[in-house]
């Protein structure tokens, strides 16, 4: 009998960007952000993108997350075309498929904990599912927070909020733009473990953009643009290799902080 060796393991792909660009402006004040970037997010995987002040990482982010227009080229999330929707298709699909934590944390203030995390469902009209959201709650380690106002948690337990706002409707794909920005060291590395774990245990797409090395080191892989396209790319990242290739890359801009 023969065994054949294991396929090599190509993931599912949650979110891709085709030869994606975005302009802004026009004229004197034209600026391309985004300059033919083709990628892939894999599915259960946790990517982060960084790169210098202005190199496009926000823009890619709202391009693909269905935040923003872009200019040419294509988006998929799952297996839905983004060009080819309607701007309600959009909204729905930024509802039902998408999570995002932001910098700021973006909470209700009259509204408790739990209510915060599930509002989004509550507005959809959809229930949650129950054994999910425990995971969820019990994972960013809220469950005696839950009665609490934002006001009543510290900034960590509020961004904790957020991460489990965007997990708790099964996304297929989930969005941070500096989600630890405006958090402490201590507390950023809480907030990016839990999202390391929900991509370990709860099989969650997560995508980040970072300018930190240390939390790059939390994703499976960093993807680096410089001047709105894709620079380079590395798998498994450490803190020190993302530092090395930061100091060692030709994007003026890397080369600060
Ligand atoms: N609304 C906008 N209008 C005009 N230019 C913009 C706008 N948003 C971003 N830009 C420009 O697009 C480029 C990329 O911006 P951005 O994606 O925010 O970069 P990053 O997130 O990497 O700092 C920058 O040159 C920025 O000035
Ligand atoms: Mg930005």
């Amino acid at each position: 009998m023969t065994t054949s060796p294991p396929a090599p393991r190509t993931p599912t792909i949650a979110a891709r960007a085709t030869e994606l660009s975005k302009v802004y402006g026009q004229g004197d004040t034209r600026v391309v952000a985004l300059d033919r970037v083709s990628v892939g997010f894999g599915q259960s995987q946790f990517t982060a993108i960084m790169g210098p002040s202005g190199s496009g990482k926000s823009t890619l982010m709202h391009c693909v997350a269905g935040l923003d227009s872009f200019s040419s080229g294509s988006v998929r999330v799952g297996d839905v075309e983004l060009g080819a929707l309607t701007d309600r298709q959009l909204t729905k699909l930024r509802r039902d498929k998408v999570g995002f934590i932001f910098q700021a944390f973006n909470l209700l203030p009259t509204l408790t904990a739990l209510e915060n995390i599930t509002l989004p469902m509550d507005l959809a009209g959809r229930t949650p599912d129950k054994e999910w959201l425990d995971s969820v709650i019990q994972m960013v380690g809220l469950s005696g927070r839950l009665t609490h106002r934002p006001a009543q948690l510290s900034g960590g337990q509020q961004q904790r909020v957020a991460v489990a706002r965007a997990l708790a409707s099964q996304p297929e794909i989930v969005f941070g733009d500096e989600p630890t920005g405006n958090l402490d060291s201590r507390a950023g590395s809480e907030v990016l473990g839990f999202l390391r774990d929900s991509v370990r245990t709860l099989g969650q797409t997560v995508v980040m953009v970072t300018h930190d090395p240390v939390a790059a080191a939390y994703a499976d892989r960093v993807v680096f643009l410089a001047d709105g396209r894709i620079v380079d790319e590395m798998y498994e990242p450490t803190a020190d290799a993302v530092r090395e290739l930061m100091k060692s890359s030709d994007a003026p801009g890397f080369r600060t902080s």
